[in-house]
């Protein structure tokens, strides 16, 4: 029987939520789905119909994503499943095709950006590992000593989750403004994803708690921790988070509130940024393991817009040629020309490249995250080797990507 992609009626919710756990491993609940539902848009949910069964899943959060020096709005893809029965049909080829297709017709999305729970599933589609993080952070606790203690400069207070949703926006706000590969997050994502804080999340774990940091009359940073700190446990735990912080004294602030807390061996972190300070910080520098692996994958679904969006680190011109065998209205050449503010234009020409990649090549270094000589000398960029440093020092960006959290 044919499959037919659709969208999701309020009565199917509960069908595509269940049809969603199978693949990804849980049963949810009647009430995990009203979760569900508050945490995602329900109008960009979309379904793979055999008949009256949902056998695949497919959505879209709208994000607003940092660039560097600038931002552009991202389609989210999220909850990407089909289930065992119907796997290696071409069901996901055919949700992506229509999606892709469906947000180049908009218009309003020149990116699209995921988090890949397998390394070879999204490459096909022209997505590539764009932003690094540090995974499985963990600290034994006679390691987590900072090198020069914090003078702390102001307070720290325990606030519950009304407060946080007040006071912890403009403090994440203020950093993932400046912070390529960070989105913004509505109100609803504060309250209904991060702030709510139901028993199924916490594995074992305390309840979410919150400390925030405020020096001169302004909120500086927070730290959202839970802990596993029971008299029985042999390890006490103290799992991080979030931790943002508005400077780098903010910042060292809340690593020291973090290894002040009694009655823990070890603290762990998730996701850390990858230019994160804190192995310079500490006394031991070995002391913290550092696991990079890849965090958010980005889709340049609107080649020229993309690249006209973010800001260059050198003034400069470079004719670059693009191959884009899924979504070939993106194939062509393109001069990308930056002023010597960061500010860049992007035609097409008909030109002889000077540079050569395929789409991926460009994602990957769109963000800033990798550089454009590392992938030449990976064979991902071929061009001459003038062309190639020009390109290579222009998408440099002054502060690395971080994607904060699992989407
Ligand atoms: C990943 C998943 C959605 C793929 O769905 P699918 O309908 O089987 O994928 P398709 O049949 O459209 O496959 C398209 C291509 O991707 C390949 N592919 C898909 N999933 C793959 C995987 N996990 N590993 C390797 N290759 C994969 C297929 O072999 C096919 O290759 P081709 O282009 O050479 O023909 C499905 O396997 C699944 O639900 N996995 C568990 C949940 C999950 O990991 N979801 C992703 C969340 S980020």
């Amino acid at each position: 029987m044919a499959i037919a992609i659709r969208g999701v009626s309020a009565e199917q919710t509960r069908a595509f939520h269940v049809a969603m756990g199978n693949p990804f491993g849980f049963d949810p609940t009647e009430q995990q789905t009203e979760r569900m539902l508050r945490c995602f848009e329900v109008d960009r949910l979309r379904a793979a119909f055999d008949g009256d069964q949902i056998v695949g899943t497919f959505g879209a959060h709208s994000l607003d994503l940092t660039l560097p020096g600038g931002r552009l709005p991202a389609s989210g893809v999220t909850v990407v499943t089909v289930l065992p029965t119907h796997r290696r049909q071409g069901v996901l080829r055919t949700m992506m095709a229509d999606h892709l297709r469906e947000i180049h017709e908009k218009g309003d999305e020149p990116l699209a950006a995921l988090w890949a729970s397998e390394a070879d599933i999204y490459g096909r589609f022209g997505f590539a590992p764009a932003v690094q993080g540090l995974f499985e952070t963990k600290i034994e606790k006679p390691k987590a000593r900072l090198r020069e203690t914090v003078d702390l400069a102001g307070t720290m207070r325990w606030i519950d989750a009304d407060e946080a949703a007040e006071r912890l926006p403009p403090v994440y706000d203020a950093v993932r403004r400046e912070r390529p590969g960070m989105f913004a997050r509505p109100d609803t994502w504060w309250r209904d994803r991060l702030l709510d804080d139901p028993e199924s999340n916490r594995e074992g774990h305390s309840a979410l708690r919150t400390v925030v940091h405020t020096r001169d009359g302004r909120d500086v940073g927070y730290v959202q921790y839970r802990t596993k700190v029971g008299m029985d446990d042999d390890v006490k735990a103290v799992v991080v988070r979030e931790l943002v912080a508005v400077d780098p004294e903010a910042e060292r602030a809340a690593w020291q509130f973090v290894f002040g807390i009694d009655l823990s061996t070890v603290v762990k972190g998730f996701n850390l940024p990858v230019d994160c300070p804190l192995p310079w910080w500490l006394e031991d520098s070995r002391g913290v393991n550092l696991k990079v692996e890849d965090s958010l994958w980005l889709r340049l679904v609107d080649v020229p817009r993309a690249l006209a969006a973010r800001r260059y680190r050198t003034e400069g011109a470079v004719v670059i040629g693009v191959r884009d065998a899924f979504c070939p209205w993106n194939e062509g050449t393109y001069r990308l020309a930056a002023t010597a503010d960061g500010t860049a234009t992007c035609d097409r020409v008909e030109q002889r490249p000077e540079i050569e990649t395929d789409v991926n090549g460009l994602a990957t270094v769109y963000l800033a995250g990798h550089r454009v000589g590392d992938l030449a000398r990976a064979g991902r960029f071929r061009g001459e080797a003038a062309a190639i440093d020009r390109a290579d020092r222009m998408f440099d960006w002054s502060r690395r990507p971080w994607c904060q959290e699992v989407f």
